[in-house]
């Protein structure tokens, strides 16, 4: 285990067996019909390829990158676009794919903005879920593992721009925020 990780809170072998079953669920809801997956940067990237590859019908990939709140918590629900999707999206199926819904903020955010433009359907898919968190109303279609109030990195999460590439979901030590701060 890296240095710096306290823990590991969800393990590789869950979020990939969490990740077959929505990406069966989705497969089967979404067939015959067209699908474009859009993927919030960064964190949703590595989410979004592993989902995609199990997923059995067509579908098309996009990816939007919104500003980070960093380490604490912008209640104000202003989430700025800092890349936008470039398919056209009316008469569409879309998927927004998220590595994490902790406030809800960015995903309202998010869907608010998408429907302006007039898509078929537009639902929400994260792999991890902070419910206690919430400061938004948020119907979430395919909901991942549930996890407690406590900042995590890995499986394309990050503190300050690390520890991305880690292949767990893992809390880091108290010392690593102290250090940094
Ligand atoms: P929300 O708008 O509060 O739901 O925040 C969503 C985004 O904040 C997530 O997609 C993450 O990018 C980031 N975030 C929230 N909690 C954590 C955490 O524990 N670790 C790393 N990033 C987080
Ligand atoms: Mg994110």
């Amino acid at each position: 285990m890296h240095n710096d990780l306290e823990k590991v809170l969800v393990t590789r072998e869950k979020i990939e067996a969490k990740t077959i079953e929505l990406a069966a669920q989705i497969s089967k809801d979404y067939k015959g019909k067209n699908l474009l997956l859009v993927g919030v940067l960064k964190g949703g990237f590595v989410f979004l390829s592993d989902l995609m590859r199990k997923i059995d019908n067509q579908c098309e990939v996009d990816f939007i990158m919104v500003s980070s709140y960093g380490n604490s918590t912008k209640t104000s629900g202003v989430v700025k676009i800092i890349k936008d999707i470039d398919t056209d999206i009316s008469g569409k199926n879309i998927l927004l794919v998220e590595d994490l819904i902790d406030t809800g903020l960015t995903l309202k955010h998010l869907l608010e903005l998408l429907k302006t433009r007039n898509p078929k359907s537009i639902e929400i898919c994260a792999i991890l879920d902070k419910p206690s968190r919430r400061l938004v109303n948020l119907e979430v279609a395919y909901s991942g593992i549930e996890i407690p109030d406590e900042y995590v990195v890995g499986y394309g999460l990050d503190y300050q721009n690390k520890y991305r590439h880690l292949p767990d979901v893992c809390t880091l030590k108290p010392e690593i925020y102290k250090k940094r701060l």
